[in-house]
C-alpha cells in the first residue's frame, strides 16, 4: 500500500491550510493511495518548545513521516515565511527524514506577494531533510477559501482546485505511476 504523509502546520482552527490538505488527502485516496495528516498544532506544545525528539508523541509523528512514500508539508504563510510550529516540528525530524522522498510544499497567504516564500523559505528546509522537492509547489490566497457554515472548515474555491488535482496527480506519478495509469484508463 503506498501511503502518503500531509503535515499541517497551522495554528488554527479552522484552518485554510488545513481543509486544503484535506482535499489533497480526498484526492490521493481516489487513487487508492492510504493518508495520514499530522496537524502539528495537536502535538504538545512542551515537546515542540523544549525540542523534546524522544517524546512519544513526537516519535509518533515522526513514525508517520518514516512510513510515508511521500509528504505533503502544507504552512500559512506568516511574516512572509512558514509558521513557527512548523518549523519547530521539523526542527525535530532526524536528519535525513525525508531523504528519497517526494515532498510537495503547499502555502496559504494573505497576499500573493509573499508567493516567494515557499522557495526562499520552506523548500530549503525540506532539501536539508534530504527531500525530493517538487518544483511545482501550490499556492492558494486566503480569499480563495470560504468558511463552511456546517462543518468546522472552509471550501476550497474552484479556481483552486484544478491546480490542486494537478499537484495531487504529479505526486502520485513520483510515488507509483501505475496506479494513475490505472485511475485514468
Ligand atoms: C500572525 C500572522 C501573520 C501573517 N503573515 C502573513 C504574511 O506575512 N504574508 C501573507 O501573505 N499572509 C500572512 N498572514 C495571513 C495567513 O497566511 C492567511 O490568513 C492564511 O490563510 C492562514 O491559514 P490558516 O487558516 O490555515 O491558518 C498572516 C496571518 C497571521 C495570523
Amino acid at each position: 500500500m503506498t501511503r502518503i504523509a500531509l503535515v499541517s502546520g497551522s495554528p488554527s482552527e479552522p484552518s485554510r491550510v488545513a481543509s486544503l490538505l484535506a482535499w489533497l488527502s480526498r484526492r490521493l485516496e481516489t487513487h487508492g493511495i492510504e493518508t495520514q495528516t499530522i496537524y502539528v498544532r495537536n502535538l504538545p506544545p512542551d515537546d515542540l518548545l523544549h525540542a523534546r525528539t524522544q517524546s512519544p508523541a513526537i516519535a509518533r509523528a515522526n513514525h508517520v513521516i518514516s512510513e510515508a512514500d511521500a509528504v505533503v508539508v502544507g504552512t500559512p504563510i506568516y511574516k512572509a515565511a512558514y509558521t513557527g510550529i512548523l518549523k519547530a516540528y521539523l526542527d525535530l525530524l532526524p536528519n535525513g527524514a525525508l531523504a528519497n522522498k517526494p515532498v510537495l510544499p503547499v502555502a496559504v497567504g494573505g497576499t500573493i506577494a509573499h508567493l516567494l516564500a515557499l522557495e526562499y523559505a520552506l523548500k530549503p528546509v525540506l532539501a536539508v531533510l534530504g527531500a525530493t522537492v517538487l518544483e511545482k509547489s501550490v499556492f492558494g490566497l486566503e480569499t480563495q477559501f470560504s468558511r463552511l457554515d456546517s462543518l468546522d472548515g472552509y471550501e476550497v474555491a474552484p479556481d483552486l482546485e484544478p491546480r490542486l488535482a494537478e499537484a495531487a496527480e504529479h505526486l502520485v506519478q513520483q510515488v507509483n505511476p501505475v496506479l494513475l495509469r490505472a485511475a485514468t484508463h
